[in-house]
């Protein structure tokens, strides 16, 4: 399986640094790609969302990369790792420990291909972590994972605990509707980057993308 899904990942992607941390280089879905265009019936992939960089995570791998003092020796969880950005980020900001989590096998593969395109490593994992306490980690990376309404509601939960427990809870996010107004009322906004422009086509015409902290 990760020999076969590593050609895969090779064959239908490119590297690309056109985004808000071009000095990361990450192999994306890009609309130089014919996977760009396919049908769900032409692509080998279900549901790629590792092969796109979001506009969430995009803004939480900036910040990281802006504010290193936020992880370095820190134990980092990147939950929903997608391409692993903000994993790699963490990683080159000299965390002390980092694992890239998601439940699509396929993105924790990309990260490791992404990892090492950036002489990176990074421990990854396939477990739902959704509820568990996480003693291991403080602090929690989370890159645009508020697009479904009944997922954003077990997700604010879970983080909730988590900063009621004193980890720092970082959110990247474009303006999702399930990080509806009132959730915002509970986190502090930390940062606003404005997306580069030849990227708002992958950025379903998000323009800038916020990065958050949960308030305890
Ligand atoms: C919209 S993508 C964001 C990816 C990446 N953080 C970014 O911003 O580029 C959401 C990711 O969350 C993952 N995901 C969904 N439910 C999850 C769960 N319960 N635990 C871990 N990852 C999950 C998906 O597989 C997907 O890769």
């Amino acid at each position: 399986m990760l020999k076969e899904a590593t050609s895969l990942i090779l064959k239908h992607t490119v590297v690309s640094r056109k985004h808000l941390t071009p000095e990361l280089a990450l192999r994306l879905i890009t609309p130089d790609c014919p996977l760009w265009r396919a049908t769900e019936e032409q692509t080998p992939f279900k549901d790629p969302f590792w092969a796109f960089y979001w506009p969430g995570g995009q803004a939480t791998a900036r910040f990281i990369l802006d504010n290193g003092n936020l992880v370095k020796n820190r134990n980092i969880l990147d939950v929903g790792c997608g391409c692993g950005a903000g994993s790699i980020a963490a990683a080159k900001m000299k965390a002390k420990r980092v694992l890239a989590n998601d439940i699509d096998k396929f993105a924790v593969i990309a990260t490791e291909i992404n990892a090492k395109l950036n002489d990176i490593t990074v421990e990854t994992s396939t477990t739902n972590l959704i509820g568990d306490r996480c003693i291991e980690f403080d602090t929690i990376l989370i890159g645009d994972m508020f697009y479904d309404e009944e997922f954003a509601n077990l997700l604010f939960e879970w983080l909730h605990t988590l900063s009621a427990d004193g980890k720092t809870v970082l959110i990247g996010d474009p303006g999702r509707h399930g990080l509806t107004a009132r959730r915002r009322r509970s986190m502090s906004l930390l940062a606003k980057y404005r997306l580069p422009t030849h990227s708002t086509m992958e950025n379903n015409g998000f323009t800038h993308s916020t990065v958050w902290r949960l308030n305890t």
